[in-house]
């Protein structure tokens, strides 16, 4: 299973900020939000990423990782010339892709809690399309699912006017390989844009979509507003205060995901600028002694 963030789009909502860098590198509490779909996909147990973005900020991401080797995992770049929508990826990542299955993960989407949910849907490797359902009070903002009474999909909408449920579908996808092919075929939409939704509807025609909803436990949270980017802080802050464990630190879960040994983790600790967070990594090394 391949992975792929996609950390594109002009962050419009966000400028000033997004007139230097793109939104995915703003600083949630302690570290750039790409740290957090990232560790995502890592917990996810899928060691090949490819990072898509535009030009300008590609190497800031490569000074950020650098080819992934230091975490035990693989990181590759590639540009995404406009935003032309989310589907888009699996064009850019045709080759990336190759044969295999491809978990998408929007760089701006932020999960904590319990991902065990996401760990099997990924390692079950099932044919067709594993996509997630998470209850909100502002629908009309996302893609909708609707569900029968017996729990089967009935319909999926883009940002639907009349919302048929509460159930949006969080920038995280699961798909087999057929994704690559429906993809190409897909028209922009309004919008211009070739929407993740349409893939998600084909695959639904298709009769291989899954959706699950996650439950109540799991945050899944938005960064598209200075405001929702203070909450996050502030939430993330106040956990990790209060029990002195850190969020989407990568190279602790790049440790306990077994990406890299013990040995290789204190070589990565020992390249870390003395800080917060390299007292926080050697305190995660000791207590592994
Ligand atoms: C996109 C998708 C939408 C999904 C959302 C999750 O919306 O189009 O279906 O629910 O991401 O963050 P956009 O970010 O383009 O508004």
């Amino acid at each position: 299973m391949k992975g792929i963030i996609l950390a594109g789009g002009s962050g419009s909502r966000l400028y000033p900020l997004t007139k230097l860098y793109s939104k995915q590198l703003t600083i949630i509490y302690d570290k750039p939000l790409i740290y957090y779909p990232l560790s995502v996909l890592m917990l996810g147990g899928i060691q090949d990423i490819l990072i898509i973005s535009n030009a300008e900020t590609i190497p800031l991401y490569q000074k950020l990782f650098g080819d992934g080797s230091h975490l035990g995992i693989t990181i590759s770049y590639k540009e995404q010339a406009a935003p032309n929508g989310i589907a888009e990826s699996f064009i850019l990542g045709e080759e990336f892709i190759g044969n295999e299955g491809v978990t998408l993960i929007l760089g701006d989407n932020i999960f904590y809690g319990n991902l065990d949910f996401l760990y099997s849907a990924i390692q079950k490797k099932k044919e067709g399309a594993t996509i997630f359902g998470y209850r909100v009070t502002d629908p009309e903002r996302y893609g909708i699912v609707e569900f029968d009474r017996s729990g089967s999909v009935l319909s999926i909408e883009e940002k639907p006017r009349e919302p048929k449920s509460d159930f949006a579908v969080p920038g995280l996808y699961i798909y087999d390989n057929q994704v690559v092919e429906i993809s190409k075929n897909l028209k922009p939409s309004p919008r211009g844009e070739l929407e993740i939704t349409d893939v998600n509807v084909e695959y639904l025609k298709r009769r291989q979509l899954s959706v699950e909803k996650i439950g109540r436990g799991v945050a899944w949270l938005d960064t598209g507003t200075p405001e929702a980017l203070l909450q996050a802080a502030n939430f993330f802050g106040v956990i990790e205060q209060r029990q002195g464990l850190k969020i989407a630190c990568i190279e602790e879960v790049a440790f306990n995901m077994k990406f890299i040994n013990k040995q290789q983790f204190a070589d990565l600790i020992n390249s870390i600028p003395k800080s917060i967070y390299r007292a926080y990594l050697e305190k995660v090394l000791e207590d592994a002694e």
